[in-house]
């Protein structure tokens, strides 16, 4: 169903055009099939270290975001979405540079299998990226929000800091939450992606490839 998704999300890939690529194991089956059409597009920013190298073993461009003006497409995996498309990322730890290449994208398409789609968010560990010297500080902010933050012991994100993962949350307003834990002193940035949604997301199912817009 990974599969199926990674194909479906290439209808989305601009000719002529710089796109951004997700990281998880959904987004590396989407850059595997991105191999094949690699002459069609300009290049490609990288939402991590991870994908940066993957995408190179397929001779694929990978720009600095720096050096582009912006992108058309952002193609990129989740742990959960719900029905309005709001995600929780930031199982595999890239969550900062996911959301800044999410946010420079004009277009989200979010790949995943159907067992992602969930009524309400927080079923899902909320993964936290926060200033390691933070680290205690912001765990004991999230006991006064009810979550049970749990440290994501030996991690380093790509951008040396390290990961709570906040279980316990029922997240009934995503954007609220989102913007309330970005306000923490501490927190680099938290793996709601609910003010950027995403715009479209492809469900792998037992039957196909199911649109959700
Ligand atoms: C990486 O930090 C995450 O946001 C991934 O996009 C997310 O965990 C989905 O990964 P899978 O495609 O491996 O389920």
């Amino acid at each position: 169903m990974k599969q199926a998704v990674a194909e479906a999300a290439l209808t989305y890939v601009e000719a002529g055009t710089i796109i951004g690529v997700g990281t998880g194991s959904t987004a590396n089956f989407f850059i595997d099939a991105l191999a094949r059409i690699k002459n069609r597009i300009d290049g490609t920013v990288a939402s991590s270290l991870a994908t940066e190298k993957r995408l190179k073993s397929h001779g694929i461009p990978v720009l600095e975001l720096n050096e582009v003006d912006g992108l058309s497409v952002y193609v990129d995996g989740a742990d959960e979405s719900n029905h309005y498309l709001q995600l929780i990322k930031g199982g595999g730890g890239a969550l900062t540079r996911e959301k800044i290449v999410a946010a420079a994208s004009r277009k989200f398409v979010c790949i995943a299998d159907e067992s992602k789609l969930v009524d309400m968010l927080g079923a899902f560990p909320l993964p936290i990226e926060v200033i390691p010297m933070a680290r205690s500080f912001v765990a004991r902010e999230m006991v006064k929000l009810g979550g049970k933050p749990v440290y994501r012991e030996g991690f380093t994100t790509d951008n040396g800091n390290v990961i709570i993962d906040v279980h316990n949350l029922e997240i009934m307003e995503p954007a609220k939450l989102e913007a309330e834990l970005n306000n923490i002193p501490g927190v680099v940035t938290n793996g709601l992606f609910a003010l950027r949604p995403a715009d479209v997301l492809l469900l792998g199912t037992p039957n196909g490839v199911r649109t959700v817009t």
